[in-house]
């Protein structure tokens, strides 16, 4: 029984041995570099498409649409159009001002906006005119001015941006320039110029475009033609209406 014994012994011994040496192996990497799942092929560079804005997209004819183009050469059509879902807009005013509810929300986001950055207050002057609105006010300019002054400061009826529901005239609280073209040096005024397309809004009649607009300066008269267009407005410098749609200067009444 000897001899068994001591081979037993020797394969014991070397099990050990190889036992050992194997646990003192340095401990592998649990997640070797080589089981690293290789980095996906870099896609190949597609070009970004730039997306054109469609100037298309919405009607400048119809009276419902955020875009309508109103001026003296394009009047709305019906004359008497009244704006649809106006509402009242929970600011302060002077006169008790109605827009329509997209324009509305978005002059109170404003309103908020410019108080919260800055301590100040805005109001609205004026905000919809029906068409027998705009027929007060009108010839009541008419009287200050006479017409050729009054047409360059105020619509005839039926050619108002006031009558569509989107027009808004802002001043500030407590009033100051409201309705002069000092407003624009005023804090409202210049906080207005630099963001009101952020809600939607454009400057309509802006400094030395009467040739085109057909209106003096009106630093306080403010038009919501929506998100989108503001912002392509604001991106592409434009500074007209009739320029970004490629329409005809509108200076004077067709009539
Ligand atoms: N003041 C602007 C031109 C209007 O009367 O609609
Ligand atoms: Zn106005």
């Amino acid at each position: 029984m000897q001899k068994p014994v001591k081979a037993l012994l020797a394969v014991t011994l070397s099990l050990l041995v190889t036992a050992s040496v194997v646990s003192c192996a340095p401990e592998r990497d649990p997640f070797p570099a080589s089981s690293t799942p290789a980095a996906a092929p870099a896609e190949s560079p597609s070009p970004t498409p730039t997306p054109t804005f469609d100037k298309t997209a919405q009607s400048i004819d119809d009276p419902n649409s955020y875009w309508v183009i109103v001026n003296k050469l394009r009047p709305l059509n019906p004359a008497d159009f009244t704006a649809p879902d106006l509402v009242d807009v929970p600011v302060p005013y002077v006169y008790a001002p109605k827009l329509r509810a997209e324009a509305s929300a978005a002059v109170v986001q404003m309103f908020a906006d410019f108080t919260a950055e800055t301590g100040l207050q805005m109001q609205s002057q004026s905000a919809y005119r029906s068409y027998s609105a705009q027929v007060s006010t009108y010839n009541n300019w008419v009287s200050q001015l006479g017409q050729e002054g009054a047409d360059l400061t105020s619509a005839r009826p039926g050619h108002s941006e006031h009558q569509t529901g989107l027009a808004i005239d802002i001043s500030a609280l407590p009033a100051a320039c409201s309705l002069d073209q000092c407003f624009a040096d005023t804090p409202q005024g210049q906080w207005l110029a630099a963001n009101a397309w952020k809600y939607g809004f454009v400057l309509r009649y802006p400094d030395g475009y009467t040739a085109i607009t057909g209106y003096e300066f009106e630093p306080w008269h403010y038009r919501y033609v929506g998100l989108d267009l503001a912002k392509e407005y604001h991106d592409t410098g434009a500074t007209t209406l009739e320029e970004f749609f490629g329409l005809p200067a509108a200076p004077t009444y067709a009539g």
